[in-house]
């Protein structure tokens, strides 16, 4: 094929086993197996459990990407993976997949992070990102405010982060004490449908005129929630779970929609994009939607199928490297489980050393 070569992306990190195949910023095909329901009776994800499920999926889910692109292995161009954050034993299985299928197909190998993959997912659907644009990333593992220039090539600014929770891990920690079922982000966002979102006065942490006006915190309002549950079942009182959830969803939204407004207002950036698991909810999604076009802030947000984790957002990284000229990763790439966001590409050798980015 002419031009620039189809980029194959591995992602891997949690409980999705995610292949997806990008060529110039176009989507081609993708497919994901979830280990979820093995998942679900424990409450929460088991790194042991997902690490075998992706030995499972990895090489049916490459195939199924494949075939849904209408592709076959030789069309392969480039492999991108996961390398960083997540569960180190889940993240191993794809890059030694993808380590081996890029020196099986003598292609290039790409190093990516995940949460760069998150941010890229939306120019799969709205074209490539404008140069300056503010994105709200917001996951089971994270939550950030950030200013992002050229995604492949230049540093990515953190205005704010969580100082705690994730505005994820905190829809699923309530849902828990709520006796909603695992994954709780889903389980809350449908349990809030029948509920009033004025119902229950939760916090608004961190929106205080002293307080950090980027930083987040989630652990504060997961306790009030808590504590909101134990007191009903303390006194015997049925737990009113959808105005709870309502309530809880509209205390989230609020926090992450008026801070993401407000740094976007304040460094006179006109485009929000937002990301991650917890983009997929609908009250952030119309609260948002709402803000900024109060505001004339143009809002991005992926549609829902790659909003959670995917291989398509990992390839469509891996393409942007590919496009910018960025050098591949030595076969000795390692994992970093807890690696920060700074670049887009993420290259962690064995050593620990970091490789030159470009
Ligand atoms: O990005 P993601 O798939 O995985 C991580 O990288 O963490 O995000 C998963 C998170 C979970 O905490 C899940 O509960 C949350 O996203 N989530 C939602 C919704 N769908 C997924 N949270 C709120 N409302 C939803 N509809
Ligand atoms: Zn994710």
């Amino acid at each position: 094929m002419a031009g620039s070569p189809v980029v194959l992306g591995i992602e891997s990190s949690c409980d999705e086993t995610g292949a997806g195949l990008v060529r110039e910023g176009k989507l081609l095909g993708h497919a994901v197996s979830s280990s979820m329901d093995e998942h679900a009776r424990f409450g929460g994800v088991v790194p042991e459990i997902a690490a075998r499920a992706h030995v499972h999926a990895v090489t049916p889910v490459v195939h199924a990407a494949l075939a849904d692109a209408g592709l076959s292995m030789s069309d392969i161009g480039a492999v991108a993976v996961t390398t960083g954050p997540g569960l180190s034993g889940a993240l191993q299985v794809g890059v030694a997949a993808a380590k081996g299928l890029a020196y099986a197909l003598d292609v290039p190998l790409y190093g990516v992070h995940h949460l760069a993959g998150h941010v890229a997912a939306d120019t799969l659907e709205h074209g490539p990102l404008p140069d300056p644009c503010m994105v709200l990333i917001v996951s089971g593992g994270h939550t950030s405010l950030l200013l992002v220039r050229d995604l492949a090539r230049d540093p990515i600014v953190h205005l704010g982060d969580t100082l705690d929770d994730a505005a994820g891990e905190c829809f699923d920690k309530v849902a828990r004490v709520f006796g909603l079922p695992y994954p709780g982000g889903p389980a809350v966002d449908r349990a809030a449908r029948e509920g009033d979102p004025g119902a229950v006065a939760f916090p608004r942490p961190l929106t205080g005129p002293r307080d950090d006006r980027y930083a987040f915190s989630f652990s504060g309002l997961k306790t009030a929630a808590a504590r909101w549950a134990e007191r009903h079942r303390a006194e015997g009182r049925p737990l009113p779970l959808a105005d709870g959830a309502a309530s809880l969803q509209e205390a989230v939204a609020d926090v992450l929609t008026r801070k993401a407004v407000a740094a976007c207002r304040e460094h006179g950036v006109g485009t929000l994009v937002i990301v991650g698991g917890v983009a997929a909810n609908s009250r952030v999604r119309s609260l948002a939607e709402q803000r900024c076009a109060a505001a004339g802030i143009e809002l991005r947000v992926p549609p829902l199928r790659l909003c959670t984790d995917n291989g398509a957002m990992v390839a469509a990284v891996g393409d942007l490297l590919v496009r910018a000229g960025a050098e591949g990763a030595p076969l000795d790439v390692s994992v970093d489980p807890s690696a920060p966001l700074a670049y887009a590409a993420l290259h962690p050798t064995a050593a620990g050393r970091v490789t030159a980015l470009l």
